[in-house]
Order: C-alpha cells, then sequence, then structure tokens
C-alpha cells in the first residue's frame, strides 16, 4: 500500500478543527483510498483539548486513518506534511486594532511558514482558514522560501458555497444545477461573489436573475453571511467552514469536474490586472494537482470595479504587514 498522506491541521482543538478532522479521517477530502496521518498542531493551553480529540478518532475506527499526533512545535507538526489545513489563528480581542491584528497573525504564519520550509514534503499544499486568511498565507509563503509560494492557498470556497446555494434558493434550481460562479478578491466583506459567468442548468444565471437582485441583495448577503451566521447562530461558521475547507483540498488534489471551476485565493500572476504575488481568489481549474486561473474571462464594468475595490483591500493589508516587517 502507498505511504499515509500526511495532513496537519492547525487549530485542531477549535470549533472548525473539530468538524474537520473526523472528515479527512474518514476519507472525504483525499478519497476512499488514499490513508491519512493526522498531524494536529495546537498551542500549549488547547494542547490537551486536542488530546482529547485523539481519542475520539480513535473510537471512530476509521479503517484510512494511519497514524495521528498532537504537537506543540510547529516544526515538527510540518515535519513531512504533504498537506496542511492552517485553520489556527488569533481572533480579533475586545479593542484590539486592525494592526494588533495583523501583527498577532503574522506571528503565527511567519513562524509556521518557516517550520514549513524545513521539513515540508515535495508535493506540499496548504489552504489558510484562519483569518484574515489571504494575507496569511501571504506572509506563510513569504517565510518558507524553498517552497514555491503557488502551494499557499487562501479558502474562499466557503463563499463560492453561499453563492451557489442563495442563486440556487432564488431560482429554485437544484444547487447541483449551477456551475461557474466566482469570487473574487480577499475573503472579507469586500469580496466579489460574481455570477456573469455562471449557469443554472445551462441557462446563463443573469437571465435568470436581475441586476437589483445581485448588486442589493445577492452580494451583501453572500459577503456578510458570516456575520449572519453569528447573529443567528451565536458562532461562527464552523461545520460550514470545515465542509469548504474540505472541499477546497479535495478539489485541489483530485481535480475539478469538466466544464466547471472552483474559487481559490491564490498569488496573483497577474491575470485579470490583480497585482502578482498578493493572494487572491480568482476562479481555477485543477488538473493533477496544480491549478490554473481561468483565463480570458470578459469582465464587465461593474465586475471591474467590484474586484479592483477588493483586490485594494488586499494591497492596504498587504502594506499593513509590510510595515510590521513581516512581509
Ligand atoms: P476557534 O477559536 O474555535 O479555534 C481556533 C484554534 O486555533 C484554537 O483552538 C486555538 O488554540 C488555535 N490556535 C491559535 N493559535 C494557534 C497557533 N499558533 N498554532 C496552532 N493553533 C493555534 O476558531 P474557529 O471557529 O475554529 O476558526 C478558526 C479560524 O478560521 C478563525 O480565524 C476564523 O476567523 C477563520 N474562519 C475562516 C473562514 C473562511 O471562510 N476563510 C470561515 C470561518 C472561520
Amino acid at each position: 500500500a502507498p505511504a499515509p498522506v500526511t495532513v496537519t491541521v492547525t487549530g485542531a482543538a477549535g470549533q472548525i478543527g473539530y468538524a474537520l478532522l473526523f472528515r479527512i479521517a474518514s476519507g472525504a477530502m483525499l478519497g476512499p483510498d488514499v490513508r491519512v496521518k493526522l498531524n494536529l498542531l495546537e498551542i500549549p493551553q488547547a494542547a490537551q483539548a486536542a488530546e482529547g480529540t485523539l481519542l475520539e478518532l480513535q473510537d471512530c475506527a476509521f479503517p484510512l486513518l494511519a497514524g495521528m499526533e498532537v504537537f506543540e512545535d510547529p516544526v515538527k507538526a510540518f515535519d513531512g506534511a504533504n498537506i496542511a489545513m492552517l485553520v489556527g489563528a488569533r481572533p480579533r480581542g475586545p479593542g484590539m486594532e486592525r494592526a494588533d491584528l495583523l501583527k498577532a497573525n503574522g506571528g503565527i504564519f511567519s513562524v509556521q511558514g518557516q517550520a514549513i520550509n524545513a521539513g515540508a514534503a515535495a508535493d506540499f499544499k496548504a489552504v489558510v482558514v484562519g483569518n484574515p486568511a489571504n494575507t496569511n498565507a501571504l506572509i506563510a509563503a513569504a517565510h518558507a522560501r524553498d517552497v514555491p509560494a503557488s502551494r499557499f492557498t487562501a479558502m474562499t470556497r466557503l463563499d463560492h458555497d453561499r453563492a451557489v446555494a442563495q442563486l440556487a434558493a432564488k431560482t429554485g434550481a437544484p444547487v447541483s444545477a449551477i456551475s461557474n460562479l466566482a469570487i473574487w478578491g480577499n475573503h472579507s466583506a469586500s469580496q466579489y461573489p460574481d455570477i456573469t459567468h455562471a449557469t443554472v442548468s445551462g441557462q446563463p444565471a443573469t437571465e435568470l436573475v436581475d441586476q437589483g437582485w445581485i448588486a442589493d441583495e445577492f452580494i451583501p448577503r453572500v459577503a456578510k453571511r458570516g456575520a449572519e451566521i453569528i447573529a443567528v447562530r451565536g458562532g461562527s461558521s464552523a461545520a460550514s467552514a470545515a465542509n469548504a475547507a474540505i472541499e477546497h483540498m479535495r478539489l485541489w488534489v483530485q481535480g475539478t469536474p469538466a466544464g466547471d471551476w472552483t474559487s481559490m485565493a491564490v498569488p496573483s500572476d497577474g491575470s485579470y490586472g490583480v497585482p502578482a504575488g498578493i493572494v487572491s481568489s480568482f476562479p481555477v481549474t485543477t488538473s493533477g494537482g496544480d491549478y490554473t486561473i481561468v483565463p480570458d474571462l470578459a469582465i464587465s464594468e461593474f465586475s471591474r470595479a467590484r474586484i479592483d475595490a477588493s483586490v485594494a483591500e488586499l494591497l492596504a493589508e498587504r502594506d499593513a504587514v509590510a510595515e510590521l516587517g513581516l512581509f
């Protein structure tokens, strides 16, 4: 049997971690034939809770689970890692300034980038979930000098799935009938969920909904869905975020279906006027473990303005972390 794939999950004792680990171990991410070894990275205060999760993972008797361990040292946790799910991050505390938040997370992701550089496997792939996800991915990549920056991505698949679900609800179509929807920009309220290329059962989505709904209901609903979940549920998105992280990595490893794409925040190659290097969401296709930004899409004036606004926010975040010496 081939060697198990080592998957490092940071923030393993958090709420997303709890919703994520069992599904990875069950085969939902890498398929029913791939054995996995789970490396759980936590801070010392939460390591014991992560040990508790290991007991429960053991009690599932997952046939694909080839090993599991809790680490407090990033160098050990990323040693031999093929895949990293970078979930652990510092949340914004009461009265915390944006610069403090960027600084706290910059500290986490620079250390993890160095640890990845020291020992990750040659086929290493990372998805950053912890916020500010795009900028955290930028920082981690900058500190992993020997790993191609393209291997550091950030998650906008939750936004993508939220957008698919809203378009399905509006048109009365099943979610499976919707394809070619895209998220552009930052995983933040400035993101641009774009249905100009989307189809619903093969019909252009823009023929089924009007511009007023797109601008005044759809985009803000998707962009502010995280806040809506907090208001209604009394806690931030966890299972849906874990599901999206699995989808992000599943599609990257296993490939996007013919005729469709996914949304991933990836280091820009300058496509669509997004400055090279910043980690911005694009529609991408994947095959053989590589991804390609979908080329040559027509961008409407409306789309252009939305993409530019979100990219401007990403550039401001990059400049802020550069000022802090993190990038
Ligand atoms: P949580 O607070 O329940 O868990 C975070 C965990 O990370 C904690 O157990 C904490 O001990 C751990 N942690 C903190 N620093 C760490 C470090 N240096 N190394 C390893 N572990 C560390 O938070 P939750 O709900 O699981 O969310 C995690 C992150 O995901 C947050 O930043 C949240 O904003 C983000 N998020 C991103 C989404 C996206 O679409 N990109 C969607 C939902 C959440």
